[in-house]
């Protein structure tokens, strides 16, 4: 029997299978309001039966966007263009979820497919950015704004807000990014906290404003949601954040209202990871990374905590997703790119691991006809 395509639940939440389509921008929002391909995009992994559908990083303030066209959820308008997309969601018996952002440092850049390079301060839809260390990402990139503490204190109500709108928007899971070089995780890292107060220093310093935004969003949205975070486990820089650390910070989550940890890495200094250079070619690669990369951070925090874990990063196969559930190394598996080169792959996932023999997983619309075109005798799959 299938554990990728078994139940699992988590609080007052059960989620059909194991599938997860992790957030990915889609840069098409306007003044951060959700579009009509974003209702496209979304609804779509959920006809195709992932067990639960996250939205884009969505800015927790205006200055907390990646770029100008990603959503945003500072408002209670924002939150309403999201709620026919939640409603299909769970039409479809789907599970739809929202990843609370803030692009600290990281902010006011292009889309990656407009080069996604920081905007150039006298571009008129730039801004400045905000940081816990006024220490840049990297050359090209702005100096921030080193955040005061009343200012740290004022965005951590700032995730507040935007978790209850996205209660209100209709989601039922939470995650907050503390990922990719982003707000959270500059926080986290010695690369870019370089503060000597009570949100900088050692580890418990710099896990400080991560878990306060987490104690608190719980403490809004109540014990019924789960809730997820994001970490980058390593940054992969000398002197940088470790998966030690990892540990330490997914314990410390835990105590602080956090369900499930989500197992990335890096972003925290150098190039974005889709920028390109003036040529357009990718200024990093992905062919380094090889199937599965990330699973052995998802595998310690699964072994080491009492918390669960999601595994991300070049996960393609079914038996190779099928594997990481089954093993128990991570209790949800998340794709990206490859759910958006194919985003029926749950569907077909579940055909490949004899999950699904009578296409029951089908939306009602599609199995009856997809049901009879198995039955010519070429296209018997
Ligand atoms: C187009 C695109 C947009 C992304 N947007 C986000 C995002 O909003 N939040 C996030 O945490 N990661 C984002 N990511 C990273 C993915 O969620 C995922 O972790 C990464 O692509 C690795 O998984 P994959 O190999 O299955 O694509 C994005 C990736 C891509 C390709």
């Amino acid at each position: 029997m299938s554990v990728l395509f078994s139940p699992v639940t988590v609080r007052g939440v059960t989620f059909p299978n194991r599938v997860v389509v992790s957030p990915l921008c889609m840069y098409s929002a306007e003044d951060g309001l959700a579009q009509p391909w974003h209702f496209a995009h979304l609804s779509t992994f959920a006809r195709g039966k992932a067990g639960l559908v996250f939205a884009e990083a969505t800015a927790v303030e205006a200055i907390g966007r990646i770029t100008p066209a990603c959503l945003g959820i500072w408002t209670d308008e924002q939150a309403d263009a999201l709620k026919p997309t939640t409603a299909f969601i769970e039409e479809m018996g789907c599970v739809p979820g929202i990843q609370l952002a803030h692009a600290g440092r990281k902010a006011s850049t292009a889309p990656p497919f407009l080069g996604g390079k920081p905007l150039p301060s006298d571009d008129a839809q730039a801004w400045p950015v905000v940081g816990p260390s006024a220490i840049a990402v990297g050359p090209g990139f702005p100096t921030p704004h080193e955040l005061s503490v009343a200012e740290i204190q004022a965005l951590t109500a700032s995730f507040v807000a935007a978790a209850r709108r996205s209660v209100t928007a209709g989601f039922k899971v939470i995650e907050l990014h503390g990922a990719h070089g982003y707000l959270m995780h500059s926080f986290l890292s010695p690369i870019s906290n370089q503060r000597s107060d009570e949100y900088g220093g050692d580890i418990d310093g710099r896990m400080r404003f991560p878990l306060e935004v987490s104690r608190a969003v719980r403490a809004e949205v109540g014990d019924d949601m789960p809730l997820f975070f994001r970490i980058s486990a390593v940054d992969g820089i000398e002197g940088g954040w470790t998966m030690d650390d990892s540990v330490t910070l997914a314990k410390a989550l835990g105590e602080n209202g956090i369900d499930v940890v989500d197992c990335s890495s890096g972003g925290v200094s150098g190039a974005p990871r889709f920028r390109t250079d003036d040529d357009g070619k990718p200024l990093t690669t992905s062919s380094a990374r090889q199937p599965g990369f990330q699973v052995p951070y998802a595998q310690r925090i699964a072994s080491e905590t009492d918390l669960k874990s999601m595994a991300v990063g070049v996960i393609i196969d079914p038996h190779q997703a099928e594997q990481i559930a089954s093993s128990g190394d991570a209790d949800f598996i998340a794709l990206g790119r490859e759910i958006m080169h194919n985003p029926f792959w749950p569907l077909h996932a579940a055909r490949t691991l004899d999950a699904d023999a009578d296409f029951a997983l089908w939306p009602k619309q599609y199995k009856w006809a997809v049901d009879r075109r198995a039955q010519i005798a070429p296209l018997n799959n």
